[in-house]
Formats: structure tokens, C-alpha cells, sequence
């Protein structure tokens, strides 16, 4: 068996609205249209990955939050519905995924055996969160690839950012260590808005997008400065200014799944692929692919 391999990290934000203007079988509510910014940066990406041969999408979601810990999923079928809490006029999507459990173990061993705490997730009945099926239908509408569902822990809420990067770190780093013992070719998803405060009320049409742009000029100069620093090639300085970004923007990265696949992705110099940017009830959310020459 040959060495296993990262062969793309991908920011893949998972607002369930692109789901629902999408219109799939899977989804009950259908839409007319919207967000298409964001529905097209999504194809870009899917014809990215279709030259791409790879065996598993790892998946880290904050929608899946555990208080004490990181969890896998470690059942090999799911089917059921999932519904967005905060839009169920928008999301109730039947799902129906297969899950890596040998490679599940894997990087879950490899974590505990660096220090954090972990646990596979047994629940047969266990619901899946939207965050996890929102980003790996629009990365990859057909499911034919089985998944690696990792949650997201509440260390940010019950430390703080330097905390939660310190583990994440941790756990990107036994997630390659698992991966290249495991002979597989991966996909790692990073399932996070950017900026994130957002609209508290929506328009009679949901996709009426004369109501939708970024909620503050703030927000938007932050989403400005990360994407120019992915397209840059400049990780380091990412997760160095994470802390005051996730804070001033309110971000979705307080789930350090951004974290989390750079340092899978051993924190890359080389530039980041921006498959584009839109926004979503207000927050800023980004696409994008970091792949190295040659894989
Ligand atoms: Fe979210």
C-alpha cells in the first residue's frame, strides 16, 4: 500500500439556502433562484475536483458541536432527514452517506494519542448535522465518495481562540499522520462562513436578492483581508490573526474548522485558488481551493 495524501483542502461554507436554490431531489422546499455568486463559485469547484481522483471527504463541521472533545462518526450508514434549525422553510434534506469508519478510527487514534480528547460516535440513530450535509452535497452532489464527519468542540466558547487553534493544530496534524497511513487520496472540507452576523428577519421570498449584501462595511474589509492573505499563500498569518478576526467579525472560524485544515494542509505557501465570494442573510462566505501542483 502506498503512502496516503491530502490532495486538496477546500473552505467550504455551508448557508443551507444554496441548497434550497439548488432545488436537488433531496431537499422538500424548492426556490425559484438566488446566491447564484456562490452557487457558481461551487461549480468552479466541482469541475476543479473532477480532474481530481480521491477516495474520501473529511468533513469538519460547526454544526456538529460537541462540548467536551472532538467526535467522529463512526457508523458506516446514515439515512434519514436533517433539518436547519434556524431555517426548516428552507432545509429538510434526506440524506442517505456512507462513512469511512476505518479512517474515522484512524485519525481519532492519532489525536488521542497527541493529547486530546476524543470519541467515536456510535449512535446508529444519531441525526447529522446540516453543516456536515450542506458542504459535502454542493462539493459533491452525487455522494459517491464516502465521508469522515469530525465535530467541533466548545473550547473557543469555554477558553477562548487560542485555546481552541492550540488543539487544532493537534488535530490537523493526526488527521495527515492518519491519512498518509491509511493509503487513501482525500478531500478535506473546512464547512465555515466567514463573517458572520446576519439578518434577523427575511424577506417574504427567501431568494429575493434585492435584500441581500454583507451586513457591515466592517465585515467586509475582514473577509477582504483573509481572502487576500489565502490568495497570498500566507497561512501562518491566518491562524496568527484568526483570534482577532473571529472576534471582530464574528466568524464562523470560532468552530476551528479553518484551523483544522491548514495545519491537516501543513499551513501552505502557495496561493489559494478563489472560486468566489458571496454573501448569505448578511455573512460573508468564500470558496476556496488549496491544491499543490502535481497532485
Ligand atoms: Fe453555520
Amino acid at each position: 500500500m502506498g503512502k496516503g495524501k491530502i490532495v486538496a483542502g477546500i473552505l467550504a461554507p455551508h448557508p443551507p439556502h444554496l441548497v434550497y436554490a439548488e432545488n436537488p431531489p433531496q431537499n422538500e422546499p424548492k426556490a425559484e433562484c438566488g446566491w447564484e455568486s456562490l452557487r457558481w463559485a461551487y461549480e468552479r469547484l466541482r469541475r476543479s475536483l473532477s480532474t481530481l481522483e480521491y477516495d474520501v471527504l473529511i468533513v469538519h463541521s460547526p454544526h456538529w458541536r460537541t462540548n467536551s472533545g472532538t467526535h467522529f462518526l463512526g457508523v458506516p450508514h446514515f439515512k434519514s432527514i436533517s433539518v436547519d434549525p434556524v431555517f426548516p422553510n428552507l432545509f429538510r434534506y434526506h440524506y442517505d452517506l456512507k462513512v469511512d469508519v476505518d479512517l474515522a478510527e484512524k485519525i481519532c487514534q492519532a489525536a488521542a494519542q497527541d493529547g486530546l480528547e476524543t470519541q467515536m460516535m456510535r449512535n446508529k440513530d444519531f441525526r447529522i448535522d446540516y453543516g456536515t450535509i450542506v458542504s459535502c452535497h454542493l462539493t459533491n452532489p452525487e455522494w459517491n465518495k464516502p465521508i469522515v464527519g469530525i465535530s467541533s468542540c466548545g473550547a473557543a466558547r469555554y477558553f477562548n481562540m487560542d485555546v481552541l487553534q492550540a488543539m487544532m493544530f493537534k488535530l490537523g496534524k493526526a488527521t495527515r499522520k492518519a491519512v498518509e497511513e491509511s493509503g487513501k487520496r482525500v478531500v478535506l472540507l473546512s464547512s465555515n462562513s466567514l463573517s458572520h452576523r446576519h439578518f434577523t428577519s427575511e424577506p417574504e421570498l427567501p431568494e429575493d436578492m434585492s435584500h441581500e449584501h454583507i451586513n457591515n462595511h466592517n465585515q467586509y474589509i475582514w473577509d477582504m483581508k483573509m481572502i487576500d492573505l489565502m490568495k497570498r499563500g500566507r497561512s501562518k498569518e491566518i491562524v496568527d490573526v484568526l483570534t482577532d478576526f473571529t472576534e471582530q467579525a464574528t466568524a464562523e472560524t470560532d468552530s476551528g474548522s479553518l484551523t483544522w485544515m491548514l495545519s491537516a494542509l501543513d499551513f501552505p505557501t502557495y496561493p489559494a485558488e478563489v472560486h468566489g465570494y458571496g454573501t448569505v442573510i448578511g455573512t460573508g462566505n468564500a470558496v476556496v481551493e488549496w491544491r499543490e501542483a502535481n497532485v
